[in-house]
């Protein structure tokens, strides 16, 4: 089995999950938290590197106020109960997204629970937060104009490298696979400009019903990929000689 180094994950369809069950919406939610949690464990098993879950994206702010509401308190629990687990288990736990959108008591315990595990050497967790790739790309074009006007670079000095390393992702691999749930097969404004080249595996089971099982699954199948980077296969490249 290939492990990926960084997997992303589009946690979707606890609302369908929920209504599947009878259940008001939000039990979906709590569903896929005990879903999340179990799969986090996983991939430190596993030996993934980096594991990036899109928690809530910039979009997810027009949802019912009591929805929000509700996703901003399975936060602060996670942070409240977990940072002990995060760092027995060695995992560096970070965030990309709009932290001034969010509650002011839920930005400090993001920031406590990543002050505290800012040693782990194992997986790094990052929780995709009121995150929309959009808007950061749009930082990250404000923050390099900002270089330029001030004279710090020059326009001919702006390449690949430039915008990568302003993203909010700098410090990360590319993801290798990005996993969506529930059958949507879309990226919904997630990591746009670091997707260039990574696998995409959609599963029809809704998150809340996936398991360790589906996720080796995804990594079976990632496995089998002959992933070129736009070259060609290197026997192809003998051929051709
Ligand atoms: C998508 O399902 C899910 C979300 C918008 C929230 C994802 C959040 C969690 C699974 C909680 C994870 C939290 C932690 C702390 C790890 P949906 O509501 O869009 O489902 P639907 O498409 O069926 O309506």
């Amino acid at each position: 089995m290939k492990i990926p180094q960084h997997l992303a994950i589009i946690m979707d369809g606890n609302g369908r999950w929920a209504q599947k069950h009878h259940r008001p919406r939000v039990y979906g939610h709590v569903k896929g938290t005990r879903v999340a949690k179990k799969i986090i464990q996983e991939c430190s098993r596993l030996g993934v590197k980096y594991l990036t879950l899109y928690a809530f994206s910039t979009e997810n702010w027009l949802r019912p106020q009591a929805e929000v509401a509700f996703l901003m308190q399975i936060l602060r629990r996670y942070l409240k109960r977990e940072t002990q687990n995060l760092i027995k288990e060695n995992i560096r736990f970070t965030i990309i997204g709009e932290l001034d959108r969010l509650p002011s008591d839920v930005v400090a315990s993001i920031s406590s629970a990543m002050e505290a595990t800012q040693h782990c050497t194992g997986l790094n967790l990052v929780f995709a937060i009121s995150y929309g790739s959009r808007q950061e790309l749009t930082q990250t074009v404000k923050a390099i104009a900002e270089k330029v006007a001030l004279g710090h670079i020059s326009i001919d000095e702006i390449n690949e490298v430039t915008i990568q390393s302003n993203l909010s992702t700098a410090t990360m691999p590319e993801p290798d696979l990005i996993l969506r749930t529930s059958g949507e097969q879309r990226l919904s404004n997630f990591l746009l400009w670091q997707a260039a080249y990574s696998e995409f595996y959609f599963t029809e089971q809704l998150w809340p019903d996936f398991t360790e099982a589906d996720l080796k699954d995804s990594f079976e199948n990632y496995g089998s990929r002959q992933r070129r980077f736009g070259k060609i296969a290197h026997e192809h490249e003998i051929a051709l000689n």
